[in-house]
């Protein structure tokens, strides 16, 4: 068991808290005060330590920086009415993480470092959690390379960080996508299911081709056929076609999400049908343009639920029903911002 004494705490002497405008916040620029940092040599994690947030010096030979040894995670903290720190389903994250290691060959890190970690460090933090509508302290846990060495096999030698980073929405609105198919995210057999820095760098330039199309992000199709839905990249993708939920199931291809998981618990808990099977392209366009589709929208932890206002598919453009009369997926919502924010009982434990 790693407990909180085996993390040594050296705090900052020039706090940036007094500068700290929790009121406008937006996505991923401003961090707080401190991070988390721990060093695997010799088969084991070493100096667990929770140190001023500042800059790495890094060997230009870094292996991580060549061949892309480098996983991360994405969490949100909130205090409740009592002040109290809550994390939602963390240890989903601490596993997802280490399949994610077990994928790109990398470090075991144990379950209690992970969250041990996590909580000392929003402890030490506490300060900069925000509590303005909205607003969340996005936790990111990440681990990558550091052997200094050109030839490629795995890295004997990790960092594992944790960077706190208060937020606001990703997505303020609701966003307009291209459903793609000419680029693949992520093959059969393939690292799709580990989120793991490489995967996000491929989707870049056909995110931005997109983006100069007027989209603010892609629909995933699968790399053999492009007729099935994958996902969003930064988040899951469900449906609402016919008042049944549909989703694609879980496959190398696809990052489980902890959204996803709890989405579909809510739906079923609701009586409201699930499929999770292959979605194929052809069927959101048909039940789009019968209006028989409901519903659309992307889940993850940074996006929570992402409404789609508008499909681009093959030089098509489909709007679909106003954002506001869209009752499951602004009920999904509500009830997951509360649940996170212990406003609400939190009848499925999914709160620490
Ligand atoms: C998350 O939802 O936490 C993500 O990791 C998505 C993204 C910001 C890369």
């Amino acid at each position: 068991m790693i407990d909180s004494l085996d993390i040594t705490i050296q705090k900052t002497e020039n706090s940036k808290l007094k500068d700290f405008d929790p009121s406008n916040l937006k996505f991923g620029h401003t961090f707080s005060d401190h991070m988390f940092v721990a060093d695997y040599k010799d088969g084991e994690w070493t100096d667990l330590r929770i140190i001023p947030f500042d800059d790495f010096s890094l060997s230009p030979a870094n292996s991580a920086l060549h061949y892309g040894q480098s996983i991360f995670e994405g969490m949100k903290a909130f205090k409740n009415q009592d002040g109290e720190i809550l994390l939602f389903r963390p240890e989903m994250n601490a596993k997802r993480f280490n399949n994610s290691a077990e994928r790109m060959c990398m470090a075991e890190v144990p379950e209690e470092l992970f969250m041990n970690a996590i909580k000392q460090l929003l402890k030490v933090d506490e300060d900069w959690i925000p509590d303005t509508p909205g607003s969340s302290m996005y936790i990111r846990p990440f681990m990558f390379a550091t052997d200094n060495f050109l030839g490629v096999r795995p890295s004997e030698t990790y960092k594992f960080v944790v960077i706190n980073s208060p937020s606001g929405p990703y997505y303020a609105d609701p966003v307009r996508v291209k459903i793609e198919t000419e680029f693949t995210r992520a093959a059969k057999g393939g690292t799709g299911s580990a989120k793991t820095a490489g995967n996000y760098a491929g989707s870049l330039y056909p995110a931005q081709k997109a983006k100069k199309e007027g989209f603010d992000q892609l629909i995933w199709t699968d790399g053999a056929t492009h007729n099935f839905v994958e996902e969003a990249g930064t988040m899951n993708v469900m449906f609402l076609i016919d008042g049944k939920l549909r989703t694609t199931p879980l496959t190398s291809t696809i990052l489980p999400g902890v959204t996803r998981d709890s989405v579909l618990q809510l739906a079923k808990h609701w009586d409201v049908p699930v499929e999770e099977a292959p979605v194929k392209v052809d069927e959101v366009i048909k039940a789009a343009k019968e209006g028989r589709l409901q519903d659309a929208f992307g889940v993850g932890t940074a996006a929570t639920i992402a409404h789609i206002k508008e499909i681009g598919y093959e030089d098509q453009l489909y709007t679909l029903p106003d954002v506001e009369k869209r009752e499951f997926s602004a009920r999904l919502r509500d009830y997951l911002e509360d649940v996170k924010r212990g406003k609400i009982e939190d009848e499925h434990n999914w709160i620490t």
